[in-house]
């Protein structure tokens, strides 16, 4: 692989089927940067442990993501996919990087706050740590490139100075400092056409569900609110619809919808109901390709597999040069 650019990583948190907000924000891109980097794509079940919603039904989610992942165009014989806690130096070295790591650093990150907001009678040692062990993912397998919303630069540039920190108090040079890629084109708003699009939320389109439930899904859309009656012209600017047209419907009628939304020469129930359709054109590649995955799930989990070992191999590298820096007896 020494023609690519550096390597990929990143940790996709297992909480079930993957929506449209994950495809678009996160999975595509995924897909794309496989021509250019060795990627590895971590699914990272030991940070779910953090909270408790998605302790639960672990296993499946699990699974259920590596289907959409896999039937998104996630290639694994180049590109390494693999479960977390199936590489169990990461949590060694997660061990190591605490001793780098102050903890008041910890505690005044925002996403730390807002977890402690939304969960007060969770905050355990575990979620305190987690930007540690999100650490811990990106140097052992020696990454170069991090691709992750703009919500997790805090986690980020935390990881840097982890790095700057450890690479400093040990006098070695073992661990590399991670640069930030923030892909976050767009920012995908749910139904509810003002939320990002999430499934806490409960405002999210499944990429697997089938048709008549994503027509379904579709018709409850949030369009532009001030447009009241069929016969009031309506403005694409500020529609969550129209927005959507823009990924999945053919150029030529992009233009014609947004001119007929104008002048009130089409409503929003035939808008939306041309979105569904196309959205069901669009994802029906996905949907064969991850039934034909789900019959098989023996080969599913062999990819997976094939994934930590290939894994552990970069791991234990790293960490047999992180315990000499230690200095380990
Ligand atoms: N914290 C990331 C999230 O909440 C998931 C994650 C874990 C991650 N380890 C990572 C992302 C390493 C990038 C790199 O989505």
């Amino acid at each position: 692989m020494s023609e690519k650019k550096g390597r990929v990583f990143s940790g996709i948190r297992p909480t079930g089927r993957a929506h449209l907000g994950n495809y678009l924000g996160a999975f595509k891109n995924y897909v794309a940067l496989q021509d250019d980097y060795e990627c590895v794509y971590c699914i990272v079940d030991l940070h779910a442990l953090t909270t408790v919603e998605d302790t639960l039904n672990l296993k499946q989610n699990t699974y259920d993501l590596t289907l959409d992942l896999l039937a998104v165009g996630i290639r694994p014989e180049e590109t390494i996919l693999f479960v977390q806690s199936h590489v169990p130096q990461v949590t060694e070295l997660h061990t190591m990087l605490s001793m780098v790591t102050p903890i008041g650093k910890l505690t005044d990150l925002p996403t730390f706050k807002e977890k402690v907001r939304q969960n007060p009678n969770n905050v355990n040692y575990g979620l305190v740590g987690y930007p540690v062990l999100m650490t811990a993912d990106i140097v052992l397998y020696k990454s170069d490139l991090v691709p992750v919303g703009i919500d997790q630069a805090p986690h980020l540039e935390f990881a840097r100075e982890t790095v700057r920190s450890f690479n400093y108090r040990y006098s070695a040079n073992v661990l590399i400092e991670p640069q930030m890629k923030n892909t976050e084109v767009l920012k995908v708003l749910g139904i509810d056409g003002k939320e990002k699009m999430g499934k806490s939320l409960d405002n999210h389109i499944e990429l697997a569900a089938d048709p008549d439930a994503t027509r379904l899904r579709v018709m409850q859309m949030v369009t532009d609110p001030q447009r009241m009656k069929r016969t009031d012209p309506g403005n694409p600017d500020v529609c969550n619809v129209y927005t959507m047209h823009k990924t999945f419907t053919p150029e030529e009628d992009v233009q014609t919808i947004n001119a007929e939304c104008r002048k009130a020469g089409i409503g929003c129930v035939d808008c939306k109901k041309r979105f569904a359709e196309n959205l069901n054109k669009a994802l029906e590649p996905f949907r064969s390709k991850r039934a034909e995955l789900a019959a098989r799930p023996d080969q599913v989990h062999s990819v997976l597999e094939d994934g930590a070992k290939r894994a552990r191999r970069i791991a234990e590298k790293t960490m047999l040069e992180v315990r000499a820096a230690v200095q380990l007896p």
